[in-house]
């Protein structure tokens, strides 16, 4: 509320702001473990390994999920509760917070936040190959948010 309070009527919030928004930050993280936007996503196997009494061969694909692990009372007591608190501090441990995955392959679109994006192409054409998709790949223009 003191941060709203110090905004023009038709101002708004930064990049600073929201960095000292530290309490809606826990909210949005606690919102994003119990209920993550990506439920996982696939890895092929490179390299025959056993997991858990299973061997996985090599060339089969595996499904990660985000679920599982944020879900997990290890990491996460009480995990079915909604509890902003867990991220006070120095928060979860590495690895057990996934909802943009984690390692070389973690989204990208985290730092995009700060991004405003417009469309290149405003009327371009959806074709389906059979999925829809736009025809020219999305071509974006973006500008920092401030
Ligand atoms: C709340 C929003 C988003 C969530 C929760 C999310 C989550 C994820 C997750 C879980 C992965 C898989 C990481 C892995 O395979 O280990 C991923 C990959 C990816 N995301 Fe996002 N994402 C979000 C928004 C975005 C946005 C806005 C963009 C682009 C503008 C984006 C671009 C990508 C790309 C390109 C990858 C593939 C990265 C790679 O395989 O190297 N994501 N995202």
């Amino acid at each position: 509320m003191e941060i709203a309070r110090s905004k023009g009527p038709d101002e708004l919030l930064n990049w600073e702001d929201i960095q000292k928004m530290r309490y809606s930050w826990m909210v949005a993280c606690e919102v994003m473990r119990l209920s993550p936007p990506v439920p996982g996503a696939f890895r092929r196997v490179i390299t025959d390994f056993s997991y858990s009494g299973f061997t996985i061969p090599k060339g089969w694909k595996t499904h990660w999920n985000v679920y599982s692990t944020h879900l997990d009372h290890r990491y996460f007591p009480d995990p079915e509760k909604f509890d902003p608190s867990r991220f006070q501090g120095r928060g979860p441990a590495p690895f057990t917070f996934v909802p943009f995955g984690g390692g070389p392959h973690m989204c990208p679109g985290k730092e995009y936040a700060r991004f405003r994006w417009k469309k290149a192409i405003p009327d371009e054409k959806i074709i389906y190959k059979p999925l829809p998709v736009p025809a020219s790949d999305l071509p974006i223009r973006i500008e920092p948010c401030i």
